[in-house]
């Protein structure tokens, strides 16, 4: 019998007194002035029990995290064509990088590194205003976490235009080869707010159940998405839901998870747990050093791995 109270105590405890927690990302101003002591885990399980310890309850800043919850709307609205404009292949260089898009004619590999969410912001948009699309965004993430407390970090988001230089010639660069329908401003308005969402680690791991009980949310009993497309976007997660670190991720976990920069992790252990971790301090490839190390801890207590 796996205790998880105790083993989720016992980590938190493991993570306090961790010496090396890496570095905060310092390229978002805002973010940089997160104190690296911070850490929270979440557990949701299929059950509907939650354990958590440390700073679950404090929001943070989702970052990349929010690109399975963007593409899981755009899936919905414009199905398997969304793939027209978006690879499925890891891209083994930075979330941040621009090289493959020249010989890859502006299709970016992924919907989880940067051109691929901003080509997923492109697509949420449509013909509707930016502000429209983050209130549906917003709508959706509460609504997956049972909460209506998750908001925009308005700081963050105006941080995050002020210094998103890489993301303006990456949007400019797919527009010049004709693979974003929107102005660059309109579309960025979306990516960077979007980017800026602050959840905490109880509101993340409910919010990501559905794609531990087959696309199901088990808030209001719905299918969010098919047990299909809950595989896929798994499978991407996996693959791809650590850039450059993906691998390294693979092996040491073995779980299908999405990090961002502001230090959080969203893993999936499909048909059991949704979990959340945020530790600020990150890796040399932008992912969370602590959550990382937890989530390996985690699933040496648990043997959970989808391997
Ligand atoms: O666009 C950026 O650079 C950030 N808003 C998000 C990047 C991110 O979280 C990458 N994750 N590791």
């Amino acid at each position: 019998m796996i205790d998880l109270s105790n083993i989720v105590a016992d980590i938190a405890a493991e993570m306090a007194a961790a010496p090396d927690r890496g570095e905060v990302a310092s390229y978002i101003p805002p973010l940089a002035a997160i104190d690296p002591a911070r850490f929270g885990m979440a557990i949701v399980t299929s059950d509907g029990e939650c354990y958590e310890a440390g700073d679950a309850g404090s929001p943070f800043s989702i970052q990349s995290v929010s690109k399975v919850f963007g593409l899981t709307m755009a899936l919905g609205q414009h199905g398997e064509a969304l793939w027209r404009r978006i690879g499925r292949e890891p891209s083994g260089s930075a979330f941040n990088s621009i090289v493959q898009l020249e010989s890859e004619h502006g299709i970016p590999r992924n919907p989880f590194i940067n051109a691929g969410a901003i080509v997923v912001a492109d697509l949420l948009l449509g013909r509707s205003e930016p502000g429209e699309v983050l209130g549906e965004v917003l709508r959706f993430v509460r609504t997956l976490a049972g909460d209506d407390a998750i908001f925009i970090d308005d700081t963050v988001a105006e941080a995050e235009r002020a210094t998103g230089f890489r993301n303006v010639a990456l949007a400019n660069y797919m527009k010049a080869f004709g693979n974003l329908n929107n102005s660059v401003d309109r579309v960025l308005g979306v990516y960077f707010n979007q980017c800026a969402i602050a959840m905490t680690c109880r509101q993340l791991a409910q919010a990501g159940a559905y794609l531990m009980l087959g696309g199901r949310n088990p808030e209001t009993d719905r299918n969010v998405v098919s047990v299909q497309r809950a595989r896929r976007i798994n499978a991407l997660m996996m693959t791809c839901g650590h850039y450059d670190g993906s691998g390294e991720f693979a092996f040491r976990v073995g779980l299908p998870a999405k990090s961002g920069v502001g230090g959080g992790i969203l893993a999936i252990v499909p048909g059991t747990a949704s979990i959340a971790v945020w530790s600020p301090g990150l890796n040399d490839r932008g992912n969370s050093q602590l959550g990382s190390l937890a989530l390996e801890r985690l699933v040496q207590r648990t043997g959970w791995s989808v391997f």
